[in-house]
């Protein structure tokens, strides 16, 4: 269990990250996912099959970013969603350009931090709880897990769309492997890995059930050549400390559980 004072600091340390690089990258259609097809409809449809979302369900999005994903569920599905992330960039932009706008169902932006779900959210509301490539800045996935078991319904899903540590691949090359990352968790502590086993027997020592680990089908090929992505991943090269390996270290999944 990690101290309440020190999650707080870590998670205004993300923030702030977050409102800096809004500062300087400008991401394609708003969606701050790094795992996406060129369309980013594309993407967000495949979210919406794997995670099984239908309408009149009530969604909490977890790290929304700048709530592009949020609008589309509300606007395409005719469900309950409430988006949060901790940058205040991103939660005035996302009011400002989605907020107003008319969808077919509900759709609430909040300031909150994710650690501290309990404070922001009653017991057994969400029907779905989903974190789009924002679990890797879950520093306490322990406490954050049993917060989320508490505030979804009996039944309840748990969507995370999470890039997972390759230790199975890197298998020879461990401590470059080690040392690209702990630089990463070290100097910035915004990104928090797990592998795969170690997720599966986390989440269900919880009380979770695993329904589906799959990879995204998307067409990412189009999206990493493009123009787009290379003005992304240059911009962050040269405004922030990014180590960029040269093999791979992750691998994003599609991850559905329920709450038992
Ligand atoms: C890689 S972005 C993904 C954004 C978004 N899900 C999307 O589809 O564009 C990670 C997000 O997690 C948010 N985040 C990080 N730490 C957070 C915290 N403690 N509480 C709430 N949001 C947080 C960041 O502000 C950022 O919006």
């Amino acid at each position: 269990m990690i101290e309440a004072e020190k999650l707080k600091d870590i998670s205004k340390e993300v923030a702030n990250f977050y409102n800096r690089v809004h500062e300087v990258i400008t991401f394609p259609n708003n969606s701050v996912q790094s795992y996406r097809a060129t369309d980013i409809g594309d993407t967000y449809e495949d979210i919406i099959r794997d995670s099984s979302v239908t309408d009149s369900m009530k969604v909490l999005d977890a790290g929304c970013g700048l709530g592009a994903f949020a609008s589309y569920l509300a606007s395409t599905k005719n469900c309950d969603v409430t988006a949060i992330t901790f940058s205040e960039t991103e939660f005035s932009k996302a009011e400002r350009v989605y907020g107003e706008k008319s969808t077919k169902g509900n759709l609430h932006y909040h300031h909150a931090d994710f650690h501290f779900l309990k404070d922001n959210f009653s017991s057994n509301i969400f029907d779905m709880v989903m974190f789009l490539e924002s679990f890797e800045h879950v520093y306490d996935k322990e406490k954050v897990l049993r917060d989320v078991l508490d505030i979804l319904k009996p039944g309840g899903f748990l969507f995370i769309k999470y890039h997972f540590v390759l230790w199975k691949n890197a298998a020879g090359r461990e401590d470059a492997f080690k040392k690209t990352l702990q630089s990463e968790t070290d100097s910035m502590r915004i990104f928090t890995h797990l592998a795969l086993h170690e997720y599966i027997k986390l989440t269900e020592s919880i009380g979770f059930q695993v329904k589906l680990v799959k990879l995204p089908s998307i067409n990412t090929d189009d999206y990493r050549s493009s123009n787009a992505n290379v003005e992304v991943a240059n911009s962050a090269i040269k405004n922030f400390n990014f180590t960029v390996p040269d093999f791979p270290v992750t691998q994003c999944y599609n991850t559905l559980l329920q709450k038992i």
